[in-house]
Formats: structure tokens, sequence, C-alpha cells
């Protein structure tokens, strides 16, 4: 191995199998479930058509199930199909046309039902909306919105005329959202006035503009929708209120027949250089494998109301709040904010008052509500409750623990789901009716999925090595936008492919048990996770860089309690600045300003110096060290200069 091990400390042997109540009415029984396993494992090819066959609807079947030219794979060649059609239009033929599709409850106690027929009619007449602004197959879409109905009516809608969405998430700053939408090009930006979160409303539009200001060329209209009434500039031929346009649109619109291989959509991510990476995703791959793992993972069944506490700026939003559930027919709970220090136990309120059955959300999220004790759970009836997920960063045993008994009273599984917005959808995770549960591992890769843990040379390292994937499944990223080669060496030569077999190169560290349970360890490169969000360092070392008073700096993740990685940041001052508390305060609001209010920095050091090696490269494992508070250890015979992790220990 060219680069050691890694090592995994967790060892948790408590095993928990699905309560018996529960695997009687699974979707997925272990029978069916050893049936499926050799089905995909003898004829992985046939094991996706057979699926693509019985689950979707397609315009036009395929003449080819995969063309695989590495690392460039086509699902279902020649194939026709639409998202929006068959996340809609096919439920008001099969029973579902009365059933809601979306329940929602905004921040203030505002409530909306839409049926799948209501939903339908909505999403047509934003499909006409769009093209009324001039929006063709093929062109860029941006959405910057609350979590309101409209953000997922607006994403169906472009997915109905075949446009591209980039959904930018509302966190993100002006700064963020401008790079995202020069990038992707886009023709219009749909957003709203403002939208709730924790008690105060986030300025979208007012976000827009500013992102607009300095040059945007491509984008020529904006939309908006009124969502907390507050004041906003309009800008004439520019900006368009919604609720002006919406009453002159039609409500049919045909959903056009889209190419397997169409982008659907650009979704950003955080990557190890400053320029985040605009991840395609597209149609007929992209739709088979987040309705398959969603109806599987979950269990979804007819009468379920299922709830995924994501936004749908990230991509989890986009596969479990909007795509698989939809596609599979679900009743969708959205939810506008977030909880906030008024009302701590509102989420399980909510569950409790719309009889959430299936709740999928985060670790941090989960160690917060630990944080603030059982009681408020306990006030409320979670009865509902069947099932639980957790998604967005290795979750601690026992935050595992804390939910299964608190939450789940014991007797809902938990679905574990460890998957990116590189695979579009959940790569491994627990069948809930099938799979023992082991807290804090992800345990088995879903049917189909060659998931593997080798060392950099791609040999078998289960014991501690690089997460990666042998062979290419549906719903994975097709390129990088714009990018390809970018795409290539991030992803499939990290670690070199060797006679014909070419590894997905997944960024995680992780090992396998004795059962074959993956347990992750987290990133092996410079990105760091922060409460389940993606940040690399490099994306936030540029921010700070670019204020005036800062000459370098150095970003690392230091372990952290409820938001699983803090971000701290070591600073060299540029000549005529001196650290104190006021340039500290602006660092970090200059940081709020380039990206987002997610990447404030918890701290920041100033520094004369960093450790380095001889060539000049950072030695970020021993500013990990420092910044964890823990002894430096390890080899630093490669540093310049000794001293300058003597004076950072001091503080100097
Ligand atoms: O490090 C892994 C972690 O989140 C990364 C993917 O982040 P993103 O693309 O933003 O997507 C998040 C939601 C899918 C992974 O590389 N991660 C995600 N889920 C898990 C996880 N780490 C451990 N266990 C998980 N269940």
């Amino acid at each position: 191995m060219s680069q050691p091990a890694l090592e995994s400390i967790l060892q948790e042997k408590r095993l928990f199998p699905p309560p018996p109540s529960f695997v009687q009415r699974a979707r997925i029984t272990p029978e069916r479930y050893q049936q499926i396993c050799q089905e995909a494992e003898a004829d992985p090819l046939g094991f996706w058509e057979r699926l693509a066959q019985q689950e979707l609807h397609w315009f036009q079947p395929w003449q080819q199930v995969l063309h695989w030219d590495p690392p460039q794979a086509q699902w279902f060649v020649g194939g026709q199909l639409n998202l929006s059609y068959n996340c809609l239009d096919r439920h008001l033929d099969n029973g579902r046309r009365h059933k809601p599709a979306l329940i929602w409850e905004g921040e203030p106690g505002d409530t909306r039902t839409l049926t799948y027929e209501q939903l339908h009619r909505e999403v047509c007449r934003w499909a006409n909306g769009l093209k009324s602004l001039g929006i063709q197959k093929g062109d860029r879409v941006g959405i910057y919105m609350p979590m309101i109905p409209e953000a997922v009516m607006a994403m169906l809608a472009c997915a109905r005329i075949g446009a591209a969405h980039t959904v930018v998430f509302g966190g993100f700053s002006a700064e963020a959202l401008k790079e995202r939408l020069r990038d992707a090009e886009a023709k219009v930006v749909i957003t709203a006035d403002g939208g709730w979160r924790k008690d105060a409303i986030v300025p979208l539009k007012s976000q827009v503009d500013l992102a607009l200001a300095e040059g945007v060329p491509s984008v020529e209209k904006v939309l908006v929708v009124q969502r907390t009434g507050q004041a906003v500039s309009m800008i004439p031929d520019r900006d368009i209120w919604w609720h002006e346009l919406a009453p002159s649109l039609e409500e049919a619109c045909p959903a056009e027949p889209m190419d397997a291989e169409a982008m659907l959509f650009i979704l950003y991510t955080s990557g190890t250089t400053g320029k985040p990476k605009g991840v395609v995703h597209t149609s007929g791959g992209y739709n088979l494998y987040t309705h398959v793992t969603c109806q599987w993972i979950f269990d979804l069944q007819e009468e379920d109301i299922y709830w995924c506490t994501a936004d749908v700026g990230w991509i989890t939003g986009h596969s479990y709040i909007v795509y698989g559930p939809l596609s599979n027919g679900a009743t969708v709970f959205m939810y506008e904010g977030a909880p906030r220090p008024a009302k701590p136990d509102c989420f399980w309120e909510l569950i409790a008052r719309h009889r959430i059955s299936i709740f999928y959300t985060a670790p941090t999220a989960i160690r917060a509500f630990m944080k603030s004790g059982d009681a408020l759970p306990r006030r409320h009836d979670l009865s509902s409750l069947r099932l639980l997920g957790t998604v967005g960063e290795p979750i601690n045993p026992e935050a595992w623990m804390w939910y299964y008994t608190v939450i789940g009273s014991g007797r809902c599984p938990i679905v574990d789901t460890w998957w990116q917005t590189e695979t579009g959808g959940i790569m491994i995770s627990p069948l809930p009716g099938v799979t023992p549960t082991k807290p804090g591992s992800a345990t088995r890769p879903f049917p189909g999925i060659a998931a593997d843990v080798v060392d950099m040379e791609g040999n078998p390292a289960p014991e501690g090595g690089y997460l990666v994937i042998r062979r290419p499944w549906p719903g994975m990223m097709r390129t990088l936008y714009k990018d390809p080669q970018r795409f290539r060496s991030s992803y499939w030569e990290r670690i070199p492919p060797k006679d014909g077999q070419y590894f997905y190169f997944a960024g995680d560290g992780a090992r396998r048990d004795e059962d074959g349970y993956f347990w992750v360890m987290g990133r092996v490169d410079d990105v760091i996770n922060v409460a389940g969000h993606r940040l690399g360092t490099m994306e936030l070392e540029s921010a700070l860089v670019s204020h005036p008073a800062v000459a370098e700096a150095a970003v690392v993740g230091r372990p952290d309690e409820i938001k699983g990685e803090a971000i701290v940041a070591f600073v060299i001052l540029a000549e005529g600045y001196g650290p104190g508390e006021a340039l500290r305060q602006a660092l970090m609001q200059h940081v709020v300003e380039e990206i987002g209010a997610i990447a404030r920095p918890s701290e920041i050091r100033f520094t004369e110096a960093l450790p380095k090696t001889r060539s000049g490269k950072i030695m970020r494992r021993l500013l990990r060290q420092l910044a964890a508070g823990s002894g430096i250890s390890g080899d630093t015979s490669t540093l310049e200069d000794l001293g300058v992790l003597e004076r950072l220990r001091q503080g100097v």
C-alpha cells in the first residue's frame, strides 16, 4: 500500500434483528431478499432491466441496458421517459388521483395539502410558465427557494419540459449562488421573496439581486413566489411575480418524452479544490435507482406518511423528498423550517399531529435532540412511527441507541443510509425487514451494488481502506458539468484501474467486519462534513484569502459533539493587519458572505506560519491534531521548521 491503512477504533457488537411484526408486513422479506441478491449477482444488467420494465413508465423502450465505456456510463440507451410523468401522471390512473402527494406545513403553522391530481395541475401550470419565459428542452433553470411546495413544483416542471434544474440551497450566500448560476449558465432563476426559518425570514430575493448584480449574463428572467409578503424590489422586464403570471397559464402541459440520458439536473457539491463540482444526473437511471431504493429501503406502503427532513437544495431532498417518493406514489410530508429555540420539540409535535410513519433525518439533528433531553419527545405521541432513517455522516452508536429507544421505542428499525451527491441514491443500507442492524454501521450494499474496501492499489483491505464501487449502477453521476476531465481524475483514477476493472472512489474511509458490514469512517480527502454538509477546505481557504487582511489560511475540521465536525481556520495576516477580536468576527462574517451561514468557522486562530513540508505542502494532519487539542503524534520529519509547531501549540 502506498498509503497507510486507515485505522478504525469503533468496535460495536450489539445486534438488532428486525422486529418480527415488521418483517411480517415488509415489502422485502428475508426470502425475497435471497432471491433478489442471487438475481442481481448472477445478472446485474438483467436485474436492473427487469426493474425498469416493472416499475417505470417508458414512452419508448431502450435498445441497450448499459453502454459502459469507462468512466462513461449510459443506461437504457435509446429509451425515453419523463420523470414528471412517472411522479405524477401515472398516479392519476392507478387509484392515487385523490391521494395526498404533498402535505406541507410552514413554520408559522400554515398548512397545505395537494393531492396527486392537484400537484399534477400545478406542475403543468409551472411548466407552461417556464415555457412562456422562453425555457426550452436542454436549458438550465436555477432554483433558490425556501422549503415550500413551489420548490417541488418548479423541479418537476423543469423535468416535465426537459430543462435541467440546478437547485441552490437557500442557505448559500449570494456569492455562492452567483458562482453556481454562472457555471450552469442558467437562463431563468426561480426564487421567493423569502422563507421562514428559525422564526426569521431568509431574504432569498435580495440575495438573487446581489448575485445577479455582479453579472450572470445568461439569466434573462427571475420568477418570484410570494411567500412571506415582505417588500422586495422587482426589476422591470427581468422580475416576474409568480402569482401575476400564473392565472394566465393553461392547466395542461403534456410531459415531454426525454431521452434516458438527457440531463435531469446539476447539483453542486464540494470537492478538494476551491471550485464546487457540478454533479450531473440524467433521467432514466436516476429515476429507476431512486424509485427502487426508496421503495425497498423505506419499505413504502400505500398508507405511509413519509417525512425526510432534508432541504430540497441537497441531494437527499432531490432523491428522497421529490423523485423517489413521488415516483412511488407516496404521501410526502414537507416542513418549511427547522427546530428552533422557542419550539425545540416541534419535530415530535409534527410527527404526532401528522401521523408520520417514516422519519428520515441526519445524525447532527439526532445529537442535538438527544442533548435537549428525553422529556421533549416523551411529551408527544410518536406511536405512528414505524421506520427511522439517518443520512449524512457516520452516526455514533450512542445517538443511534437514543434514536432507537427514545424515538422508536425499540419498535422501529433504523436504516443508516450511506450515499453521496454523486451516487444519486442510497448505496449501503439495511433493508428494514431483512438486515439485523449494528449501531453505527450502514450494514450492506443495496442489491446490485458492488461496494468494497480496498487499498490505493485496488487490493482488498477489509480491515481499513477506501470505500469504492466496482461496477456501474443506474443512479451514478454521469459527469461533472463542463469538466469531464475532473470527473475522470477525481473519481475514476484516484485508484488506478487494474485489468480493465475501474474503481469509483468515493472519498470515504471504511472497514468491513466479519459479517461483511461496512463501517464508514468519514472523508479521507480535504472535505469537512459539518452537520452532514460537505465543505471543501480549499473553498473555505479561498473565501478567507479573498479578504484583504488574510495572506494565507489553512482550514481543518475538529470533532464537534453536535455538528460532527466544526471548522477551525489558521490564518496568517497580511502586512499592516494585527490580530484581534474585531478582525476575527469580520473574517467569520466574510466567510458567511462568501459561502453561507453553514460555513461559518467555529474558531479562527491567528498565526505567523503554518506547518509545511519542505515541498511547501501544508501538513493538515498536524493542524487537525492541534485543532482537536490532542497531542501531536505521527511523523514530523518532513516538516520544514519544527519551531512553527511549537509556536502554534503555544498559541503564538
Ligand atoms: O462522507 C460520507 C457522508 O457524506 C458524504 C456525502 O455527502 P453529500 O454528497 O453531501 O451527500 C450527503 C447525503 C447523501 C459521504 O461521502 N455520509 C453520508 N451518509 C453517510 C455518510 N457517512 C457515514 N454514514 C452515512 N450514512
